[in-house]
């Protein structure tokens, strides 16, 4: 499927990304280890999709666990990996109630067996769920899925089922975890920090960018509402000049 083309000028953003920062100085302010930062900056999630609806943000998608977060000490990453865990138990008959479909990107064979088949359980629960698009992204690099997506283009060219010579811009995504949903419209990173960190690269070549002081725990609905609120505000030009 073709990802179709961001939404226009004035509308409000139909996708919106999270990078979900500050987790670990928001523990450390309090006293407390860093994963009581990500068990607050989960409980955080619920609240922001819940908002979705009545901001017609039909797509929203968190970066839970980096390529690169694997070089953390060993406790945080398997605490954090026994949160998605405790995450996808606690809220999963919720998300279903609240017509949530979920989908999980990044590659998946570095993560636990258990943690990948409740993973598919929750996306085949949810899969007919429609008011809200929840992407969340675990082991995800961006960088990492367009290497993984070339080589799954690299098989298709050497096995004769695709021309080199029809590779255009339209053909990568296809092969991107991402393929079945839209570009970010909007991309927010919280905790100050103004950096991409290998998130969505291909997908938000066009995106816009909110950078804000908040940490992810302290990161409200109402800050949700009024980030998204800014955003029809903007001019998005796509490259071209509008009169
Ligand atoms: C970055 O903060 C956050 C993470 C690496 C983990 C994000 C995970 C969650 C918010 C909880 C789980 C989410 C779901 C959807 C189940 P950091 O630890 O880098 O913070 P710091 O920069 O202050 O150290």
């Amino acid at each position: 499927m073709v990802n179709p083309q961001p939404t226009a000028k004035d509308d409000g953003p139909r996708h919106v990304a999270i990078i979900m920062d500050g987790n670990g100085r928001w523990a450390t302010q309090r006293g407390r280890p860093r994963l009581f930062g990500h068990q607050a900056g989960a409980r955080r999630v619920r609240e922001i999709v819940e908002a979705c609806p009545d901001l017609g943000v039909d797509y929203l998608t968190v970066f839970a666990f980096s390529t690169e977060n694997w070089k953390r000490t060993q406790s945080e990453v398997s605490g954090l990996m026994n949160l998605f865990r405790r995450y996808i138990t606690r809220e999963a008959k919720a998300l279903k109630a609240n017509d949530v479909c979920v989908r999980f990107i990044g590659d998946r064979v570095r993560l636990d067996q258990k943690l990948v088949a409740m993973m598919d359980e929750l996306e085949a629960l949810t899969a007919h769920c429609r008011t809200v698009n929840l992407t969340i992204a675990i082991n995800y690099g961006g960088r990492d899925e367009v290497a993984r997506a070339t080589k799954r283009l690299a098989r298709d060219v050497a096995e004769g089922r695709l021309n080199p010579d029809d590779v255009d811009e339209e053909t990568l995504p296809k092969y991107l975890d991402t393929c079945v949903l839209p570009d970010p419209d909007l991309v927010i990173r919280t905790s100050g920090e103004a950096r991409i960190s290998n998130f969505l690269l291909w997908q938000s070549a066009y995106s816009e960018y909110e950078f804000i002081d908040t940490l992810w725990p302290d990161f409200t609905a109402d800050e949700f509402r009024s980030v998204v609120g800014g955003f029809g505000t903007r001019e998005r030009r796509f490259g071209a000049v509008v009169a």
